[in-house]
């Protein structure tokens, strides 16, 4: 069958998504043709625009990125451990019968940047994750599988920040604090910011005593979002800053691998993206 295999990403907004170009990269490593698209949809028309991709126009898989990822999750037949911890998928394939299957790349991406790519040691890391929404859900666990000592998260809602600690449920390692208390509890060596502030081009307010001497700070969000946490964290002594461009490449190369079963090179996507 010489048939091209359909790929698509899914947003609202979504015509900047550097998706199509990164698995276009990843196809030419190998020699595959790829037919890989953006598709815009409202909230409301999501679901309808996800049967229409995979039964009507032949969508062999998609990616998801907001605002759809909740909603990707709730419509799938099968889900991953992965994709049941976040309670959200960046990840949905046909299979074979038909049904589809959410899975959820975002944690392994992310760590993956931090450890390989920036050789960041992870563990025994005391961490504060700021934000307890669809982002932050979406990693939190996989910094604990990867041995971080101790897990703070702060939100500015108190609420959602507890229903994650609760969820996750290890209360040894993981603990809440008050959003107005982020200027007396302490420095931390791990801080990742999965607030949308950045994007909604909103201040955090952050206390520079957040910040310790070994301290690597990583804004989830990239380019002009990441700019104002990546400043703070510079600004407060971090000893690096990062933003989740390499998160991004990770979390494609992981989809990329379930879909055609072959391992790309990040490195020089990164690089041609950067
Ligand atoms: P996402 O999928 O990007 O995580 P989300 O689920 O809407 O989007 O979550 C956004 C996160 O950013 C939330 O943790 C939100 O805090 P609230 O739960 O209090 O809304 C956080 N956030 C957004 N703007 C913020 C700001 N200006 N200051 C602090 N936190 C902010």
């Amino acid at each position: 069958m010489t048939q091209t295999s359909r790929y698509a990403v899914f947003g609202h907004p979504i015509s900047h998504s550097k998706s199509p170009r990164i698995h276009q990269l990843f196809a030419e490593q190998f020699g595959i043709a790829l037919s890989y698209g953006t598709i815009d949809a409202a909230p409301d028309a999501f679901a309808d625009a996800v049967r229409r991709f995979f039964h009507d126009d032949g969508g062999h898989a998609a990616n998801v990125t907001l605002p759809h990822k909740a909603a990707a999750f709730a419509l799938a037949d099968e889900r991953s451990q992965a994709a049941v911890r976040a309670g959200s998928a960046n990840v949905l394939t046909r299979l074979d019968d038909g049904r589809l299957a959410a899975h959820n790349t975002d944690g392994a991406g992310l760590v993956r940047d931090l450890t390989e790519r920036h050789g960041v040691d992870l563990r025994d890391r005391d961490m504060l994750l700021l934000g307890a929404g669809g982002a932050a859900r979406g990693v939190a666990w996989s910094f604990l599988d990867a041995g971080v000592a101790s897990l703070t998260i702060v939100n500015r809602t108190a609420a959602t920040a507890d229903a994650l600690a609760d969820a996750i449920g290890e209360p040894a390692r993981v603990r809440t604090r008050y959003w107005e208390d982020l200027g007396g509890i302490g420095s931390f060596d791990l801080i990742v910011n999965a607030t949308s502030a950045g994007v909604l081009q909103q201040s955090l307010g952050l206390p520079m005593a957040l910040v310790g001497a070994r301290a690597v700070c990583y804004d989830m969000a990239y380019g002009t979002a990441a700019i104002p946490f990546l400043s703070w964290a510079e600004a407060a002594g971090a000893y690096r800053a990062y933003d989740g461009l390499g998160m991004l490449v990770e979390t494609a190369a992981d989809a990329f691998e379930l879909w055609h079963g072959r391992r790309p090179e990040t490195e020089p996507v990164y690089r041609a993206l950067r």
